[in-house]
């Protein structure tokens, strides 16, 4: 086994190159969904680089640590959100795929990254049939017990063979938010041309630089994602692996995301006019020159220093606050805006794995909504991107006087525009 759990990127991993241009750095920082139990048994947590570099001859940002897969996952407590927007959004995601591909008559719809399966049982309410294919083998094993047939592998070239022998070519290959974890992108598409059925399409859905740039969702960047894609770099990526960029829609969750497809390039698909616009556009808009980025950083800087400052000075003025949401970029945010026990009294979540443990590296204690005896004045809201969900559900507290301050783009306090109308 290997002794160093992080490998530094030197070679782009979808061109090649080696010029990349410095964006962010925010110093060492503890992996975003490691919580840890409140035994004190974490005197060894581990803090790795987390830093951003963009590919100046594609436009690939990326982290420049990338950590062992092994580490990451060992203790992974993500599991697909079981909110209304999230079961909305994966409705989304059926009827935008059943569009361009036929479900209703039995394809074969296989995905990675399948987490528990609750977008693979939306394809089957479909009518597809669905394979699930998940490294996280305690994800996989409550999956497999929803009836949802689930590899608990990481999805490489030789998973990809295997599939295709035991159930067939794939009508769809589908990664919902699995891609931007990948390092060896290389041998997954290597996988998908060997699974794709020839007339079969490849549907990825990533967060979108362009948007991770306009609505500054910097805590968006942590270990798991060591990619941000432009459209032109996945077109590119696409082109090297033999797939053709054939379709593009942007959604809005996970605070800016788009649903990619691709198809083999001598497939019959072809390429809509959305996607050599949106290229264009992201041309015209400056994100394939260094401004865009250096501009991301002085902003991401600015943030940062005036949410600390709004916090520590409600703090200051005997205001109390809690966080609302363990979500992963959370731990972004508050180990790199310096925010802990000392501003935070809690962290309230929904999420039964993440309850009565602490939050990576600033170690506050993430509690059950349930159990709040004592609402704080002012929430943080680390889950933004449930933003209107969660200040309907909060109404109660709302009226009560209470308060959130949602971070990004720029630190707002919301409640009493929602209370008076
Ligand atoms: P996610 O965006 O990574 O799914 O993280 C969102 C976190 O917020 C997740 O841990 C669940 C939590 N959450 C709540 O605690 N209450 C809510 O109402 C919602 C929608 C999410
Ligand atoms: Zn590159």
């Amino acid at each position: 086994m290997s002794t160093d759990p992080v490998r530094f990127v030197t070679a782009c991993r979808v061109c090649g190159s080696e010029r990349w241009q410095q964006v962010v750095s925010f110093g060492k920082v503890p992996l975003a969904n490691g919580f840890l139990d409140a035994d004190g048994s974490h005197e060894d947590e581990e803090a790795y680089p987390l830093e951003v570099i963009s590919c100046r001859t594609c436009r690939l940002l990326s982290l420049t640590a990338v950590v062992d897969p092994q580490v990451l996952y060992r203790t992974y407590s993500y599991v697909t959100s079981g909110s209304e927007t999230m079961a909305r959004h994966l409705r989304t995601v059926v009827r935008l795929c059943g569009k361009r591909v036929d479900l209703a008559g039995g394809g074969l719809v296989v995905e990675l990254g399948s987490n528990t399966g609750d977008q693979l049982l939306a394809f089957r309410a479909a009518g597809a049939r669905i394979l699930g294919v998940d490294p996280a083998r305690n994800l996989a094993a409550i999956a497999v017990d929803r009836g949802v047939p689930t590899l608990p592998e990481y999805f490489d070239s030789a998973t990809a063979r295997a599939v295709a022998d035991e159930h067939g070519k794939a009508a769809l290959i589908l990664g919902r938010h699995v891609f931007a974890h990948i390092d060896d992108v290389a041998d997954v598409l290597a996988g998908v041309r060997e699974l794709l059925a020839e007339d079969g399409l490849f549907t990825i859905e990533v967060p979108y630089a362009v948007d991770l740039v306009e609505q500054l969702a910097f805590d968006t960047i942590y270990h798991e994602h060591l990619s941000y894609f432009l459209i032109s770099t996945l077109d590119a990526l696409f082109a090297r692996h033999g797939l053709r960029t054939v379709d593009v829609e942007r959604l809005p969750v996970h605070g800016g995301s788009v649903l990619v497809s691709a198809a083999p390039a001598e497939g019959p698909w072809r390429t809509h006019d959305r996607v050599r616009a949106l290229i264009e556009q992201e041309r015209a808009a400056g994100y394939l020159d260094d401004a865009v980025y250096d501009a991301f950083a002085a902003r991401v800087r600015t943030t940062c220093t005036d949410l600390s400052r709004l916090v520590r000075g409600l703090v200051a003025d005997g205001h109390r606050i809690a966080a609302y949401g363990a979500s992963a970029k959370g731990t972004t945010l508050l180990n790199i805006c310096g925010l802990g026990r000392t501003e935070l009294e809690f962290c309230t979540d929904t999420t039964p794995q993440k309850q009565g443990r602490l939050t990576p590296g600033t170690r506050i204690p993430v509690v059950a909504p349930e159990d709040v005896t004592r609402p704080p004045d002012h929430y943080l809201l680390l889950a933004w991107n449930y933003a209107e969900e969660i200040l309907r559900k909060e109404s109660a507290f709302l009226e009560g006087g209470g308060r959130f301050i949602i971070p990004v783009p720029e630190p707002t306090v919301r409640g009493e525009a929602v209370v008076s109308r």
